[in-house]
């Protein structure tokens, strides 16, 4: 059990706050949890942003069988999961990684699915940003070795759109694939698509504004790598989990090195508290 008291939905309280970007009109419910949301709405290409919950010691997953989720590591924070959903709630699209679905595989990436207990006031935000549906979820898949019958696939609840390789594509299309589901194959590519050719891929399909990145931290590391996050929305939660030698606990990137000689740095551009929890928000311009 989490002993931050991270069970309660408490407002969060605002220490610093961005003033770039539109003010999202949020419900009222909305607006007293989080404050003031704004997000940039740029003309010309999609705003790419990415939204992860770590550890002070910088771990996103215990990597362990029944403590793989994010969950596990804010301590089921429910203003993490009200955060969670308002991002998910904005955004056109959301992009994760086949290990990502792997560790929560009856999971839909919607905002309704993280608190469902929001879910009027996160379909009435949606409505006024003139959304009519949920945000279409992205799998990127070298292998394509996935289950179409999982609910992202089967449910019919969300369309969604497989990034994968031509042998992935190959490899899912053996099974039944659902109305629902698009599967598209990036020519050329080895094992690992490149994170622009992902986006070129989505925005073909789907040309949104706001694209939200939930990782993991294999997908996350490739977006970095070719520097094409604009932004990171990152909870802190006051936990230290420790790491064993080898024990494959991930932390927020793997799969890339940046620094010392290439590094990434933020600048960083709101700080919003719950408890014992910071809701940070940095930019890479
Ligand atoms: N704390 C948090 O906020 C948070 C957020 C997200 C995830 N997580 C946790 O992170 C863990 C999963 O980590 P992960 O690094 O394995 O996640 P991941 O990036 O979701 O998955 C890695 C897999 O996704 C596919 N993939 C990712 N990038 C690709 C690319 N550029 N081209 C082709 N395929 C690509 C590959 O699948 P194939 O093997 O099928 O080719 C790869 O093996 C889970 O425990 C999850 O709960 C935590």
């Amino acid at each position: 059990m989490p002993r931050s008291g991270s069970a309660t939905l408490a407002p969060l309280k605002t220490l610093f706050e961005t003033k770039r970007g539109k003010v999202v009109p949020l419900p009222p419910k909305l607006a007293r949890l989080y404050g003031c949301l704004r997000m940039p709405l740029p003309r010309t290409h999609p705003h790419v942003f990415s939204n992860f919950v770590t550890t002070l010691d910088g771990v996103v997953s215990l990597n362990t069988k029944g403590h793989a989720s994010g969950g596990d590591i804010s301590g089921f924070s429910a203003q993490d999961r009200m955060v969670m959903g308002l991002l998910r709630a904005i955004a056109d699209v959301v992009i994760i990684g086949a290990g990502t679905l792997g560790a929560d595989s009856r999971h839909l990436w919607t905002a309704e699915a993280i608190f469902p207990k929001l879910a009027d006031e996160y379909r009435r935000l949606s409505k006024a940003l003139g959304k009519s549906e949920a945000p279409l979820n992205v799998i990127v898949s070298g292998r394509g070795e996935i289950d179409l019958r999982l609910p992202v696939f089967a449910s019919g609840k969300v369309q969604t759109l497989i990034i994968t390789t031509t042998a992935g594509a190959k490899h899912l299309l053996k099974q039944g694939v659902p109305d629902s589901v698009e599967v598209r194959a990036i020519r050329r590519s080895a094992s690992v698509i490149s994170a622009r050719a992902i986006l070129d891929e989505v925005y073909r399909v789907h040309p949104g504004k706001l694209i939200l990145v939930e990782g993991g931290p294999r997908l996350l590391g490739d977006f970095y790598a070719e520097r094409l996050i604009d932004e990171q929305f990152l909870t802190l939660a006051p936990q230290i989990a420790g790491r064993d030698d080898d024990d494959g606990r991930l932390s927020l990137v793997m799969g890339k090195a940046f620094a010392p000689g290439d590094a990434r740095w933020g600048r960083l551009t709101d700080v919003r508290r719950g408890g014992s929890h910071l809701f940070l928000r940095y930019s890479f311009p």
